[in-house]
């Protein structure tokens, strides 16, 4: 994509704001972490392996300031930014992924003894290594994952797991790039992804700017759409993959590959082991965000739903690993049964 998602520049952390794409492109920016936190929670930032590289560099700012100071309890206060950190969005598991990657650098620089200046250029090394390696890990899941597209297939996409998603490239939007580089000739649908359209304004900006053909439906054509034998694959991205296989992705996903499996559409998720929550068993375990009313009950700040409504507003859900017909990794393609295939990655 011509704009990155991320820049981290003399300290300062550059954000394109996804609240306002496309219409505007405009860079937030962050230089402390209580900032980084804000960019999180407010979503100008957001798509799992994205969050986690935000994350990183959020870290690396609070270890800064308070490496800094001379009276500071450093211990519990990196504690206090870092549970800050990881409350801002708490389904997508490479948040604390990319924390813990930090975390680890730091404690080292520490044992060894190592001056201030050493430990920061430690740490922002750490940073811009998960920021590269996702990109290198897209790439790579890329080209498995394009092994599965047929010439002229038709692939469905739900919310936005492309370059804006991750460091650069992009999971699911990462297989489709990878297919249209290859000239297959392929086509996409773009779910809208109510409620805050990550399909209609990130995957089609995305999609538009590399001219790949894609069409636009609501959420509620898929069904008909898969029904119909028009579309071939399905291919989302996700936010957490349990040792089972059971995915976590944007709400809807779920609806998606029951319908899919009913016509027996392959249903395909796309993400790098960062993804992988290796500590937990099964989808139960993962931990569902549910965010503000608003986001269902107004459209650009416009009220459509009746004051006093009550209002559901999950915004993930979770697949059954029984619906997913092959997870793509960097580390390669893997089929159901996934047990024992997850644990060896
Ligand atoms: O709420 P969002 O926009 O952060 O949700 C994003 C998704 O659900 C993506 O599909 C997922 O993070 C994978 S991004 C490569």
């Amino acid at each position: 994509m011509k704009h990155k998602t991320l820049i981290f520049q003399d300290n300062v952390l550059k954000l394109i704001d996804q609240r306002i794409l496309p219409l505007e492109i405009k860079y937030y920016e962050a230089s402390n972490y209580q900032e980084v936190c804000q960019a999180i929670k407010k979503m100008v930032v957001r798509g799992a392996p994205a969050i986690g590289a935000t994350g990183a560099f959020g870290y690396y700012l609070a270890v800064k300031e308070l490496i800094e100071k001379d009276e500071v309890d450093f211990s519990n206060e990196i504690k206090q930014a870092k549970s800050e950190i990881l409350a801002t969005r708490p389904t997508a598991v490479n948040l604390s992924w990319g924390i813990k990657r930090m975390e680890n650098v730091l404690n080292k620089a520490f044992k060894k003894d190592l001056e201030k200046n050493y430990i920061m250029d430690n740490l922002l090394k750490e940073a811009n290594r998960i920021v590269q390696e996702d990109i290198n890990n897209n790439k790579r899941l890329g080209k498995y994952g394009n092994e599965l597209i047929n010439e002229r297939d038709i692939i469905l996409t739900h919310c936005n797991a492309g370059s804006l998603a991750t460091a650069g490239y992009g999971t699911a939007l990462g297989v489709i790039r990878a297919a249209y580089a290859s000239d297959k000739g392929i086509k996409v649908y773009i779910d809208e992804t109510r409620p805050r359209l990550q399909g209609a304004r990130l995957t089609a900006f995305e999609m538009m700017e590399e001219n790949i053909q894609a069409t636009l439906i609501v959420d509620s054509a898929a069904a008909t759409l898969l029904k119909d034998q028009v579309i071939d694959k399905v291919i989302v991205g996700a936010d957490r993959i349990a040792r089972n296989g059971d995915t976590a992705n944007k709400i809807g996903t779920f609806m998606l590959s029951v319908v899919a499996k009913n016509y027996g559409i392959p249903f395909y998720v796309a993400a790098p082991t960062s993804t992988i929550d290796f500590t937990i068993d099964k989808g139960e375990e993962i931990d569902i965000e549910v965010r503000e009313d608003k986001e269902i009950t107004e459209i650009r700040s416009i009220r459509i739903a009746p004051k006093g409504i009550d209002v559901y507003n999950p915004a993930f859900d979770i697949t059954p690993a029984d619906n997913i017909s092959a997870i793509i990794t960097e580390k390669g393609v893997i089929k159901p049964p996934y047990q024992e295939k997850i644990k060896r990655l």
